[in-house]
């Protein structure tokens, strides 16, 4: 049974990756499940604010839209960003057809094993933005809390962590993750 958006246009496709276009917004569908619309641009935005800045480490790619907010930030030195899905990779590197920022490195691999790897290691990040899941349950909260726990041990001094919250969450969830981000 087709989504809504799947009724727009296939822009681009990599693997099991596809980019929809459906009323001039962006769609994300990996493996026929939608991460991430282009729609949410200006809550991205928001909640990522003006507090990059120095070494700055993002968890998930997804269609780079949280990137280019963290790396246009004149404060911000480096972005290094953990994405699991090579297909994801090679999508946003065709997309940007040349236009990447020198200061941006991909790595791909799972967040929770690169933080806990920079964890043994002595670099340390300024800013931290997690947003490498779909929504906020019963299922990916565990991850998520562990994700917060390890970022909260790479940061610098006066370092900050940013979770990706979904306004949609139900109430029981969202106490859980806010709950997790007080203990930063
Ligand atoms: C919601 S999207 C990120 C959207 C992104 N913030 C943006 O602005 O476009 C989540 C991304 O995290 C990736 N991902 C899922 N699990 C992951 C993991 N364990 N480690 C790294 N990346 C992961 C997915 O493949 C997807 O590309």
């Amino acid at each position: 049974m087709p989504t809504y958006f799947e009724s727009g246009k296939i822009i681009d496709k990599v693997g099991e990756v596809s980019l929809y276009d459906f009323d001039g917004e962006l769609y994300l569908d990996i493996s026929g499940q939608l991460w991430m619309s282009s729609h949410e641009r200006e809550e991205v935005e928001r909640q990522i604010s003006n507090k990059p800045k120095g070494d700055c480490l993002e968890l998930g790619l997804g269609l780079g839209i949280a990137s280019y907010i963290i790396i246009k930030q004149g404060s911000v030195k480096s972005l290094t960003t953990v994405e699991i899905n090579k297909d994801v990779i090679d999508l946003y590197y065709k997309s940007m057809e040349g236009l990447l920022w020198p200061n941006h490195k991909i790595v791909q691999g799972n967040c929770l094993d690169y933080l806990v790897m920079v964890g043994q290691t002595k670099k340390r990040f300024d800013f931290v933005f997690i947003d490498f899941y779909s929504i906020i349950d019963e299922d990916t909260l565990p991850d998520i809390e562990a994700s917060i726990r390890l970022s909260k041990k790479i940061l610098n001094t006066n370092g900050e962590v940013v979770a990706w919250f979904d306004t949609s969450t139900p109430d029981e969830n969202a106490e859980r993750f806010w709950n997790a981000i007080k203990r930063i």
